[in-house]
This record gives C-alpha cells, sequence and structure tokens, in this order.
C-alpha cells in the first residue's frame, strides 16, 4: 500500500480513520475525496499527524471522469470507501440521495479501479466499509449476525448499501478485482455529527433540550468505538484475505435506554454542577422511527481468530471518551451547520426535539 484513496474521509469514521493511518505509517500517501456535503467537514481534519502525506479533494465520488483523472494521477494502489449517505432517517425523508451516493457512486469507483488496475492487480485492495444493517433486524433468541448471514435489508438507507455490497462482491467475481468488506455495528466517538442517538444525547444534554427516544426505547444496537473500527479496518487492509468478508462488532447489546442512562450518569459525573442535572429528566419518548430495526448483534469470532483484533474499549470507557471528547470540542459542536429542512422534517415526524 503506498497510495490510498480514501472516500469519505471528511466524515465520521472517515476523517477518524485518515489520523489512525497517517498516525501509524508513515509511508503511506493518502488521497481524501470527500464532496463535504452537510455531515462532512474539514473541521474533522484539523491536526492530522504527517500531514504533508495527505491531500484533500473536495469532490463527488459520482464524478467519473474525477475519480479516472484521481487514479491516473495519483497511482491508486488501495481504495478505502467510506463515502456514503449514513443516516437511516434522512433515507426515510429521501431515498434518491442514497441511491445515487451508495450506489452509483460505489460502481463509479470499482469501474475505475478495474479499468486502471487491469493486467496488475498485485498489491492492490478496493476496500468497502459497510454496515451490519444489511442483515436486517434480529429476534430476541436469534443468533447474532456473521459473514454467513443472509441479506434482508429494510430501510432505504439498508438497502443502498446492500446494493453497493452486491456490487463489490459482482466486480471480484466477475472481473477480479481484488477487494474485501467489512460489515460494522453502529459506530460512536469523536467527530460524529449530531444527528446519530449518542451526539444528539450529549449535544441535547448541554443544551437542556429533551432527549428523544423513539418507541419504547427497548431497540437493541451493538456498539463500537470509531478508533477500534479503524483498527479492524487497517487490520483487514494489512492482514486480511483478498476477496473476504469480515464483520465487525463491540460485543455488547445494550437498548437505547440504557445507553442513554449511561451517558445521563457520566454526564451527571462530569457536569455535577449542570442546570439540567440529573440529565435522565431529559428523557422524553416521541414517535417511534417508520420501520425501526429492533435488534442488531454481531459475530466477531472470524475476525478475530483469524487476524487477531479486538476491540480494545469497553462500553464504559469509549462512552466516558467520547463525552470527554464533545465537552472539551464545544466550539466544533457549535460550528456545525444546521440543516433547515431536515429539522423541520424531524420535528414533524417524532415531535419537538
Ligand atoms: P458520515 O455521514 O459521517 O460521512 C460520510 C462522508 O461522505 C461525509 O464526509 C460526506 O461529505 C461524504 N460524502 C457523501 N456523499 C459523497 C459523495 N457523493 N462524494 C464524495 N463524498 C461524499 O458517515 P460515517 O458515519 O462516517 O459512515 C462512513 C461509512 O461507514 C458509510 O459508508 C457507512 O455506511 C459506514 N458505516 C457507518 C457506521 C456508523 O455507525 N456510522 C457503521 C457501519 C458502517
Ligand atoms: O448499525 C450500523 C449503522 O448504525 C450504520 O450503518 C449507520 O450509518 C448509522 O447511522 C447507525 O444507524 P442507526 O439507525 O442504528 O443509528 P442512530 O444513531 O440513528 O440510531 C441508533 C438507535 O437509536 C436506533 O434504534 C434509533 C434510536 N434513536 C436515534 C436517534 C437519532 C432514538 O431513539 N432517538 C434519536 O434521536
Amino acid at each position: 500500500m503506498k497510495n490510498i484513496l480514501v472516500t469519505g474521509g471528511a466524515g465520521f469514521i472517515g476523517s477518524n480513520f485518515v489520523r489512525h493511518v497517517l498516525g501509524r505509517a508513515p509511508g503511506v500517501q493518502i488521497v481524501n475525496l470527500d464532496l463535504l456535503t452537510y455531515a462532512g467537514s474539514l473541521e474533522n481534519l484539523v491536526d492530522l499527524p504527517n500531514e504533508a502525506n495527505h491531500s484533500f479533494i473536495q469532490g463527488d465520488i459520482r464524478d467519473a471522469v474525477l475519480v479516472d483523472q484521481i487514479f491516473s494521477d495519483r497511482e491508486i494502489d488501495t481504495v478505502v470507501h467510506f463515502a456514503a449517505e449514513s443516516h437511516v432517517d434522512r433515507s426515510i425523508l429521501g431515498p434518491m440521495a442514497f441511491v445515487e451516493t451508495n450506489i452509483i457512486g460505489t460502481v463509479v469507483l470499482l469501474e475505475a479501479a478495474k479499468n486502471h488496475w487491469q493486467g496488475d492487480l498485485e498489491g492492490k485492495r478496493f476496500h468497502h466499509v459497510s454496515t451490519d444493517e444489511v442483515f436486517g433486524s434480529l429476534g430476541p433468541g436469534d443468533p447474532p449476525f456473521s459473514e454467513y448471514t443472509a441479506y434482508d435489508p429494510r430501510s432505504p438507507y439498508s438497502a443502498s448499501k446492500a446494493s453497493s455490497d452486491h456490487m463489490v462482491r459482482a466486480y471480484a467475481h466477475t472481473y477480479g478485482l481484488p477487494i474485501s468488506i467489512t460489515n460494522c455495528t453502529n459506530n460512536y466517538g469523536p467527530y460524529q455529527y449530531p444527528e446519530k442517538l449518542i451526539p444528539v444525547i450529549i449535544t441535547n444534554s448541554l443544551e437542556g433540550k429533551p432527549i428523544p427516544v423513539y418507541g419504547d426505547g427497548k431497540q437493541i444496537r451493538d456498539w463500537l468505538y470509531v478508533e477500534d473500527h479503524c483498527a479492524a479496518i487497517w487490520t483487514v487492509l494489512v492482514r486480511g484475505e483478498v476477496g473476504q468478508t469480515y464483520t465487525v462488532g463491540g460485543n455488547n447489546q445494550p437498548t437505547n435506554l440504557e445507553i442513554i442512562h449511561q451517558i445521563c450518569e457520566i454526564l451527571d459525573e462530569q457536569l455535577p454542577q449542570s442546570p439540567y442535572a440529573p440529565h435522565k429528566n431529559l428523557i422524553q419518548f416521541v414517535v417511534d422511527r417508520p420501520g425501526h430495526d429492533r435488534r442488531y448483534a454481531m459475530d466477531i469470532s472470524k475476525i478475530s481468530n483469524h487476524l487477531g483484533w479486538q476491540p480494545k474499549e469497553s462500553l464504559r470507557t469509549g462512552l466516558a471518551l467520547t463525552v470527554d471528547w464533545y465537552l472539551q470540542n464545544l466550539e466544533w459542536v457549535n460550528n456545525f451547520r444546521s440543516d433547515a429542512v431536515y429539522a423541520r422534517w424531524m420535528d414533524k415526524n417524532y415531535g419537538s426535539r
């Protein structure tokens, strides 16, 4: 790996990944291609280690001419593909952007990799970053998802990610493209846009706004600290086998209400003088998400046994690090552009936030 194209590297996980790689592999050059949608920001890329090894290009993964030029000019040998529309609620509001970016954008990248790498596949890799949501929803007694679980996506977001996974495997099968895929559970940690559950809990609590709980709050997710996810992807790039899929997760399955209570307790400890303590008083039950998946859980034995990867942070330590990061980075929180259309739609559908 010499020249890595990271797509979506100004978003939450992508920016953490860029920082992770630059801090560990000083010989690697990263080209970071990101459109800077509402979810991406150059503020996520401050203070990078080995900054000279990173160059940023604002552009669209659907732009085949641009992507082609990057492959030629920068002699790309590795792609780590994060760029996506990533929020389930937004996919319910408007699925088309998910089809265009997550499916068509992925195929544009696959085409470029196929065309530029044909005849010389040695040392090349197209790594696709995907989600556990492609597997659908588990019942209470079901075993966790694994690499062998059949696909059953249920939201426009997860259907678009499932479709992109299929295209990646189709390029491997049909054209011999050297690919790998990781399907990961819910991430949390620094630089997560405050529309996802954990940053919503923290940022609303700081302002004394309600913490919205969809439905009964007993839905279950498996949570992984973002740095652990970045380490898993790097491990797959370095030691993973070409053509393989690895499922990745944090080995925990709290209900949404349990996680909200844990964060409220951490906030109470860190901000005992807050006028909003105890923060659990801010919890407010709101209308449920349409088609809300009930439970996710992940079997991580393949990546653990074959590649020796394990999450380092427990849920408790990861949440403490995350709350701490948000408290230390209030300027980052305040600088985020608000999105009036989305805010109005959320108010109308889920009640006031
Ligand atoms: P994010 O929304 O924070 O970041 C997405 C980034 O992609 C943004 O910087 C955005 O500007 C960029 N982008 C969007 N459309 C683009 C386009 N057309 N061209 C170029 N750039 C574009 O998302 P995230 O939470 O960091 O997720 C990153 C990837 O990881 C996604 O593929 C997502 O499906 C996957 N994933 C996320 C999670 C999670 O919990 N967040 C879990 C598993 C997998
Ligand atoms: O599982 C991996 C997926 O996790 C990723 O592929 C997605 O990109 C990522 O957005 C995330 O999807 P979720 O829908 O699980 O995450 P979200 O943070 O939106 O919601 C987590 C749970 O919390 C879910 O059950 C819905 C609930 N929720 C969410 C919000 C934003 C609430 O109860 N209240 C809220 O305000």
